[in-house]
């Protein structure tokens, strides 16, 4: 790809370590016996008596399990193995894992919970009709593939973040495995292959995906050796490095002439920590993802009316068709009040504590009846006129003997993002701005539409589903849980939980159990999913119901581990080729 010749000014980075600044700071503070506020660098929590048997991991490849593996033995807790884990995947599982896209990371470290929001931000020169012709008319994929699709990344920050607030363990330490993978390689499997090939299709003559990614062939060992330098860079001088160092000047390149983030938007990004949703469940305390994402909201919102309705409930087969209809409805109410009042929390003020709010939700369980016919009546946003999501994600689930956990979702939206990639770095750019209402009216890729809450504008965070999970029973953790898919994420989540805890099936089961989704609109269609298609009886009560059946790719690739007593147990969902791993 042809690079400009000059560019926006440097910023005054790089010829120092941003992690030696901080702690040169504390050691003058203590010297000069003046208070300043501890560097992260030194605020290392001191390593407590072990509480469970053994560290575990849910993940999505067999790669990041065994970077887990040396981060355990290293001496590293849970948030130093996810860290490792989200740049391992970066390299091995690179459709979803990033360093050029954005996430969110649930924590419970020491006792307490806590939540990372480092999602995308659109650009400053984003606007709201930036995806519409002068007719007014979306121009199709534009928000999907290609350098306007591509929001200012947050990956690297929210890593940097979370390990110097809470790793045992170096910096460099953790980026050593996914270092090591992209100079060494790794040994490209079928799935890899098939997800390349579909991705590459919608990129063709658009972008320049297939100059770094064509070799994506099973059997292949297949080496990212410009990522390995970028990785290389990040380890050395810190996360930073990726906004304001050469990685930055290597993105802004990248941009320049085509899309739309700039370095100023790189040097003013920041993960944010934010207060997780939280609410009281069936005996345990939900901690969820709150604002920009739907998730946290969206399942508690379906747990909570499904023990509402517990009397309707009763005695009814799962998955069986009044109970797929009881749970659609639900779906229904939870999704109008997405659309309506769910954005970026820095722009709007999402009544969290009202959508989740005991009486409210009562009120709403009261509306879905045995009896109603789908669709007959229109679902509107239950808290009236109080204020004006194939993607590809993914999750991995981290529990360490000390009782920490991590629940982290991340993601590049579409298969490989946008499909740019960063000549030089050799990553791929996310395209999440799809996420964004583009058109208010108009659904994005995974069929969800919104408002005014979630148009696009300079800054803003794009609205998502991701809801990395934790579930705490006597300010213990029990269960860590997490999936990719878009708005068929909490939905996926949501239906895990259930099978666990009301219908009490072993972890392994209830992650194999089928799953169905269905959503506001369109109006009256239950999507099943290929691992255990809806057919036969079932197809035809559910369609004599007056539902429409559709086919979609996928529902879910949910990684999850149960605490029971001092016993880890992880589940991988056997949709996909996640492993379970214990560390003893
Ligand atoms: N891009 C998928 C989500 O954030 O929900």
């Amino acid at each position: 790809m042809s690079v400009p010749t000059h560019d926006a000014p440097r910023a005054p980075f790089a010829s120092f370590s941003f992690a030696r600044m901080l702690t040169a700071a504390a050691v003058f503070a203590a010297l000069s016996g003046s208070f300043v506020a501890p560097a992260p660098a030194l605020a290392k929590t001191a390593t407590p008596k072990a509480v469970l048997d053994a560290s575990a991991v849910a993940v999505p490849d067999r790669y990041s399990a065994d970077t887990a593996q040396q981060i355990f033995a290293a001496g590293g807790n849970a948030v130093d193995a996810a860290v490792a884990i989200a740049f391992t995947l970066a390299v091995t599982y690179p459709d979803a894992g990033n360093i050029g896209g954005g996430g969110f990371m649930t924590v419970f470290m020491d006792g307490k919970p806590y939540f990372l929001d480092y999602r995308e931000r659109a650009p400053q020169q984003a606007t709201r009709d930036m995806y519409l012709d002068d007719k007014g008319s979306l121009v199709p994929g534009m928000s999907l593939v290609g350098h306007r699709a591509v929001g200012v990344p947050g990956t690297v920050d929210g890593m940097w973040q979370a390990q110097q607030r809470f790793g045992k363990l170096k910096w460099k330490q953790v980026l050593a495995p996914a270092i090591r993978y992209a100079t060494e390689g790794f040994q490209v499997e079928p799935w890899l292959q098939k997800r390349h090939d579909d991705a590459a299709k919608s990129f063709a003559g658009k972008t320049n995906f297939d100059v770094y990614f064509s070799n994506l062939k099973a059997g292949v060992t297949f080496r990212q050796p410009e990522l390995a330098q970028t990785l290389t860079r990040i380890a050395s001088d810190g996360g930073r490095e990726f906004y304001e160092g050469r990685t930055a000047d290597l993105i802004v390149r990248q941009m320049y002439g085509h899309g739309l983030v700039t370095r100023q938007d790189l040097i003013q990004y920041k993960a944010v920590w934010r207060q997780p949703v939280t609410a009281e469940w069936n005996g345990y305390r939900i901690v969820s993802a709150p604002p920009p994402s739907s998730g946290g909201i969206g399942l508690i919102q379906m747990l909570k009316m499904k023990a509402d309705l517990k009397p309707a409930f009763d005695g009814l087969e799962l998955n069986s068709v009044p109970y797929i209809h009881l749970i659609a409805q639900i779906e229904d109410r939870v999704f109008a009040d997405r659309q309506q009042y769910m954005g970026d929390p820095d722009s709007y003020k999402v009544p969290v504590g009202k959508l989740i709010d005991d009486a409210y939700l009562a009120q709403r369980a009261d509306e879905v009846k045995p009896d109603a016919v789908p669709g007959a009546t229109p679902v509107n946003p239950g808290l009236g006129d109080a204020m004006p999501e194939k993607a590809q994600t993914t999750h991995f689930s981290v529990v360490d003997k000390w009782g920490n956990a991590v629940s982290n979702t991340y993601t590049l939206n579409g298969p490989f993002g946008a499909g740019v990639v960063v000549d030089g770095g050799g990553f791929v750019l996310n395209d999440e701005m799809d996420d964004f209402v583009t058109k208010p009216g108009e659904p994005n890729q995974s069929g969800v539409t919104g408002n005014e809450v979630n148009t696009v504008a300079p800054g803003r965070r794009p609205l998502s589903s991701m809801a990395p999970t934790i579930l705490l029973k006597d300010d213990k953790v029990s269960l860590v849980i997490g999936t990719p898919g878009s708005s068929r994420i909490f939905t996926s989540i949501f239906q895990v939980i259930t099978n666990l805890y009301d219908f009490n099936m072993a972890p392994a089961d209830a992650l194999a159990a089928m799953r169905f989704h269905h959503q506001l609109l369109p109006q009256k269609t239950i999507y099943w999913e290929p691992y255990q298609p809806i057919t036969g009886e079932l197809a035809e009560q559910l369609q004599a119901s007056g539902y429409t059946l559709a086919g979609q790719q996928f529902n879910g690739d949910v990684q999850l581990i149960r605490v029971d007593g001092a016993n880890p147990e992880p589940a991988a969902d056997p949709r996909g080729v996640g492993v379970g791993r214990v560390f003893h």
